[in-house]
């Protein structure tokens, strides 16, 4: 074939395009558009850079300027972002689905064990199972009266997607139950086995369909259908290891509850074993290692849980993660590949964080091109405490270096190989200045991360934060999306969170400006300002977690948002708070889930000038939803209980923690403010405060009494 020959109409340049040509492009890129809209929503399999999607995009622009009667009903300059989770209906969960804590060394296991004894002051050894962590993803099953009534996805914990039609074609879920208890949610993990992969994407291939990445995207993927026959066409597979809503226990055991599982008629992982303490666990965890290879479908590591139920309820949950079991990992996988370059990104809070560029290579099924620095010590050979990590080797741009990925996680460098090192390659230099703004970028004592000291004006942490304030769990504005907010910001339109609140009041009626530009007609410029309106009504937790406040996650924002019920409350106390002292700091300290650094972090950024007033001119655009109370009918909820003296049948770990799930308040010192206080023998000044305030002063078994678990 000549070179000519070998163009495809895709590489004509706009201005040399022909009528018919450019009828076939405009048709062309509606179609990768779209599917790359719906790629890019999906997560399953994002087919197309950053970059390419905004070059197609103008490009389709550009031929629809020079050929105005060409452009399509379903021209992608119409839609804007991804197209919005329609399709498949949302389901909350009325037992959240969680999480699990990772152990990734024998140590950890020890660890874990030892945590939980303590917690039980147990001295004695405890059983737990121990099974293969299968990777795939989560499914919940409602069954009642017998009967599967909903399928839902995990989605964020709280709230899942309905996938029921699709889970009715997979074999090993059943569709009615007998001798089940009348409400029933058994959960476990959807997953695809290592012929049915290779298969499925032989027959991808043959029918020149996209190939899966691996057995989890394809089950994903085919979970997710919005075509539930496209589903059944897909061999899935179930195994079940847990339970959420019931009317009736299953059993007394994590074994016999697996086993009643069995009973039901789901299929449950036959390397399910109960083992006796820590040492036990390492060895079926080794056992299983061995198996991996042969097992004939994906697991990432051993699961161990706490046998005994009752313990397990005792034991309780952290915000995420359940007390009572921890995922063993497996190590990850490496592969090696050289470093090409280096770049500096620069996030919300002003981070530098350095990326390796990577020659494209695969890693446990995924292709890596990026890897993570950490930052500038890292790159040197040095840990967060000054240690030597890789030997002391640091990384140059032109090393091989080993790349690995641990679940989900953003790949990693694990070491360099040094034989490898072009001659002449320096060290790298990590730069002063911010790359985006200029400003000077320093490192505080005791941070790893250096920063750039631009604060409001720098470019790139403006934009970051704009993206962060209208990110998935924070204000989450249908059609505003990253690359949305970055073009508003490019043009001046949105600098800040509170400008996109005005953005009607300042281009409202003529939506001219805004319908002329590429991407946007009249119906989405109008459907922006619906959904930007609809967002002026928030729950207080996502405003706080949408501030993007250094060490503020989500579930950091939730606690906030409960302990201060309201943003009065949360704003005046923090603009009060001082760092390190006083009732305020105390009063944050309490919180569980919140410690000095995190503290310290609120209490800047709510009485930095700049920052606040931003956070004011936003505040007033919105009408801020208190965060309900705990909705517990225990006789404790939204009281403040204070615990002094020895405890004889819990730990204080224990208590607090079934306090907290009950809807009270523990405190660490009895004030005004404190409704009870329960004392065990040895109680000194606390109780007597208490009694001179004539606060309730409760024996450990009144309380237990009182709770309902005497
Ligand atoms: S138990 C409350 N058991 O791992 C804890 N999870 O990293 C409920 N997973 O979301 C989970 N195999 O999707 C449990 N044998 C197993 C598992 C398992 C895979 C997944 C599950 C969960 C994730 C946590």
């Amino acid at each position: 074939m000549s070179d000519t020959q070998s163009h495809t109409v895709a590489d004509i340049a706009v201005a040399d395009l022909n009528l018919a040509q450019a009828r076939g492009e405009l048709a062309r890129l509606a179609q990768v558009l779209a599917r790359a809209n719906a790629a890019y929503h999906t997560q399953d399999a994002p087919d197309l850079s950053d970059a390419d999607y905004d070059t197609l995009k103008q490009r389709n622009a550009a031929i629809e300027a020079r050929f105005p009667a060409l452009k399509r009903p379903d021209s992608p300059s119409e839609q804007i972002g991804a197209a919005p989770a329609e399709g498949f209906g949302k389901v909350t969960h009325r037992v959240a689905m969680l999480s699990l804590g990772n152990a990734f060394s024998d140590e950890d296991v020890v660890d874990f064990d030892a945590g939980v004894r303590k917690f039980l002051g147990a001295p004695g050894t405890l059983s737990y199972t121990a099974e293969p962590k299968i990777d795939g993803l989560s499914l919940s099953l409602r069954y009642e009266n017998g009967a599967l009534v909903t399928a839902a996805t995990r989605g964020d914990g709280a709230v899942g997607e309905d996938v029921t039609a699709n889970a009715r074609m997979v074999a090993d879920i059943p569709q009615t139950l007998t001798d089940a208890p009348e409400i029933i949610e058994v959960r476990g993990e959807v997953y695809m086995s290592h012929a049915d992969f290779a298969a499925l994407n032989a027959r991808q291939a043959e029918t020149s369909d996209k190939q899966f990445a691996n057995p989890r995207n394809a089950a994903a993927g085919s979970l997710r259908q919005l075509d539930a026959t496209i589903t059944r066409a897909r061999p899935l597979r179930f195994f079940a290891y847990a339970w959420g809503d019931l009317s009736a226990p299953l059993a007394d055991t994590q074994m016999g509850a697996i086993r009643r599982l069995a009973d039901l008629g789901f299929v449950t992982n036959a390397l399910t074993t109960l083992c006796d303490g820590p040492d036990d666990m390492i060895a079926h965890y080794r056992q299983i290692e061995t198996q991996r290879a042969t097992l004939g479908y994906d697991i990432d590591g051993v699961v161990y849980k706490v046998n005994d139920l009752g313990l397990q309820r005792r034991l309780g949950f952290r915000s995420t993660t359940p007390r009572w079991a921890v995922a063993h990992k497996f190590p990850a996988e490496l592969a090696w590949t050289r470093l090409d370059s280096i770049d500096i990104q620069v996030g919300r809070t002003g981070a530098l964080s350095p990326v390796a560029r990577l020659k494209p290579v695969t890693v446990g099924g995924v292709v890596v091109s990026n890897a993570t620095l950490h930052n500038e010590d890292y790159i040197k050979g040095r840990g967060s405490k000054g240690e030597e990590i890789r030997g002391g080797k640091d990384i140059r741009v032109g090393d091989w270096v080993q790349v690995y990925r641990a679940g989900d996680v953003i790949p990693k460098i694990a070491d360099v190989d040094l034989s490898k090192r072009p001659a002449g390659a320096q060290p790298y230099v990590f730069p002063q200045v911010c790359p985006q703004c200029g400003s000077e970028a320093i490192r505080e004592e005791g941070d790893a991360v250096r920063r750039c000291t631009g604060g409001l004006i720098c470019p790139a942490q403006a934009v970051e934060k704009l993206k962060h304030f209208v990110s998935r769990g924070a204000f989450d504005i249908e059609g505003l999306g990253a690359k949305q907010v970055e073009q508003f910001y490019t043009d001046g339109w949105v600098r800040e969170p509170a400008d996109i609140f005005t953005l009607r009041e300042r281009f409202g009626n003529g939506l001219q400006q805004l319908k002329n530009r590429e991407g946007w007609g009249d119906k989405s410029a109008a459907n922006l300002f619906d959904a930007i309106d609809a967002r002026r009504e928030i729950p207080l937790h996502r405003l706080i977690f949408g501030l993007g406040i250094r060490h503020v996650g989500e579930q950091v924002s939730k606690l906030l948002a409960t302990h201060f019920g309201t943003w009065e409350a949360f704003e005046t106390a923090l603009t009060q708070a001082d760092i390190g002292a006083g009732a305020a700091w105390d009063d944050l300290m309490n919180i569980d889930g919140v410690g000095a650094v995190l503290a310290q972090s609120v209490i800047t950024t709510l009485q930095q000038a700049a920052e606040r007033a931003s956070i004011d001119r936003l505040v007033a655009q919105l009408d801020v939803q208190a965060a309900a109370r705990p909705t517990s009918d225990s006789p404790v909820a939204g009281k403040t209980v204070v615990f002094t003296g020895s405890l004889e049948k819990m730990t204080r770990a224990e208590a607090k923690a079934r306090a907290e799930s009950l809807g009270a308040k523990v405190a660490g010192s009895v004030s005004a403010k404190t409704d009870l206080l329960v004392a065990g023998p040895g109680a000194g000044s606390k109780a007597k405060k208490a009694a001179e305030l004539g606060i309730e002063t409760l024996d450990e078994d009144g309380w237990l009494t009182l709770i309902g678990d005497a």
